[in-house]
């Protein structure tokens, strides 16, 4: 494709509908805007502009889609496949102040929302009336919920709840070619046509510029119960997993984490914890709408832990412990990137295929020589496995370790599963998906890229190439 780079007619243009304060040029301020929170990649845009309109973002795709600018949509730049870098420079379009919640609607159980809002921040708004929207991933205070949409993101309670896919009924969406559609309708039911709403979410970014979203909300399980489960064997804590499904409990959160990412975690944040109970950790909640209903699940898994030779127990008492365990699980991923120079997969597998995962990881890092720490949402197969550089050589980084990665994922697949759970496959996963897909599917998607953006500007170089 051959990409243009902006000049200052399109500057001009831009200024004709955006204000001074949404149109960033300066050095510094550009920079920012190159990084996310995958690795260390950065890829500096030509500008940024941050629209306030849909009929705006309109204008801007219609612009760059006749003009061949590339547009990268960004919603917060907490993601973890580098899917909102500018890697073919041109235009970085920020859905920072598309950050309303426009409707709060507790007789349809419903919510409308523009992409910029913060999904902790939406979670607390719906629990003021009594509503409740789960997919929390570990960054909710800080993602948006556009983010969120565009790689269909997960979270600790997916185990029970699902991902956003399953939240989404219906997006406003503006088109590479500038046009603006809904693609479906705000029902619960709707067996009209192909599901274009299902085809945007995990879009990551490719298809479309979401400016709203009609989300499906539930009813607020006020009661919860957290239990911390040491185990000396990883291989235990995996094999107890699908156990805690079969004896009828589907617990709101079940995740698993090493004695590393533990010790790390607990280190950085000073908090008062003995990391020498266990070599591995399943961090198990379960909830309901009485508090009656709580005790018989966690007896049940009891029941189970000890089949499993579980080692300690330890059940959170109060909020202020509940909290101290979920900092503890939450701030690993970021703990573990502080570390060194690392890469972050996100493997999946059918649940009752995790043992055999993490026997595989171990085998791999023995192998290959490098050092990883895992942890992940269990309950749902996804294990998160980052790989630390430290004192790795070059060779072996760059040569050596991509081998062992889609060693990695050809096991992830061999098991029923794939190469990401919910992080996405952006840029840095690219060179692997040939893994999981055949010639027939990179076809199929190549079309689908075509038919929404018949000129490739948005987000170019994202997840395969056309
Ligand atoms: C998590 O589960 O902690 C998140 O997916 C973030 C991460 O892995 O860095
Ligand atoms: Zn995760």
């Amino acid at each position: 494709m051959d990409y243009k780079t902006t000049k200052d007619s399109d500057l001009a243009y831009f200024k004709s509908f955006l204000t001074e304060s949404n149109i960033l040029t300066d050095k510094t301020t550009l920079e920012g805007y190159g990084k996310d929170h995958t690795e260390d990649l950065f890829f500096e845009p030509s500008l940024v502009l941050i629209p306030q309109l849909t009929q705006d973002v309109s204008k801007i795709m219609a612009y760059c889609h006749l003009h061949c600018i590339p547009v990268t949509p960004r919603g917060a730049g907490t993601g973890l496949s580098g899917g909102c870098l500018p890697v073919k420079k041109g235009i970085v379009l920020s859905l920072e102040k598309f950050n309303k919640i426009l409707k709060i609607d507790p007789s349809n159980y419903q919510a409308i929302v523009e992409p910029g809002v913060i999904n902790e921040h939406f979670q607390n708004e719906v629990q003021l009336q009594n509503m409740f929207y789960p997919p929390d991933p570990a960054s909710k205070g800080s993602c948006t919920l556009g983010g969120n949409v565009a790689h269909s993101s997960g979270g600790p309670r997916c185990v029970k709840y699902g991902t956003t896919r399953d939240y989404i009924l219906n997006l406003e969406v503006v088109l590479p070619t500038g046009e603006i559609i809904q693609t479906g309708a705000n029902v619960l039911k709707n067996s009209t046509g192909y599901n274009l709403t299902q085809l945007m979410v995990g879009s990551e970014g490719t298809l479309g510029i979401i400016t709203k979203i009609t989300i499906k909300l539930l009813p607020f399980p006020a009661y919860n119960t957290l239990l911390l489960a040491a185990f000396d064997s990883a291989l235990d804590a995996c094999k107890c997993v699908p156990a805690i499904l079969n004896a009828g409990i589907i617990p709101s959160a079940l995740e698993f984490m090493d004695k590393r990412g533990v010790e790390l975690s607990t280190k950085a944040h000073q908090i008062t914890f003995d990391t020498e109970q266990g070599n591995a950790y399943l961090l198990i909640e379960v909830d309901a709408f009485t508090n009656e209903n709580l005790m018989p699940q966690c007896e049940k898994i009891y029941e189970v832990l000890e089949k499993h030779n579980v080692k300690n127990i330890l059940l959170a008492e109060d909020t202020a412990t509940k909290e101290k365990f979920w900092k503890i699980r939450r701030s690993i991923g970021e703990v573990v990137k502080k570390l060194s120079i690392y890469k972050e997969e996100d493997t999946v597998v059918t649940r009752a295929n995790l043992p055999e995962l993490y026997d595989y990881i171990s085998y791999l890092s023995n192998t290959y020589g490098f050092d990883c720490i895992c942890y992940g949402h269990a309950g749902d197969g996804n294990l998160h496995v980052n790989i630390l550089k430290l004192k790795m050589s070059d060779d072996q980084w760059n040569i050596e370790l991509p081998k062992a990665i889609r060693l990695l994922f050809e096991k992830c697949k061999e098991l029923g599963g794939t190469i990401s759970g919910e992080h996405g496959i952006g840029l840095v996963q690219k060179p692997y998906l040939d893994v999981v897909f055949q010639p027939i599917h990179f076809q199929l998607m190549q079309g689908i890229k075509r038919t929404f953006d018949p000129h490739g500007i948005l987000n170019p170089d994202k997840i395969f190439n056309m």
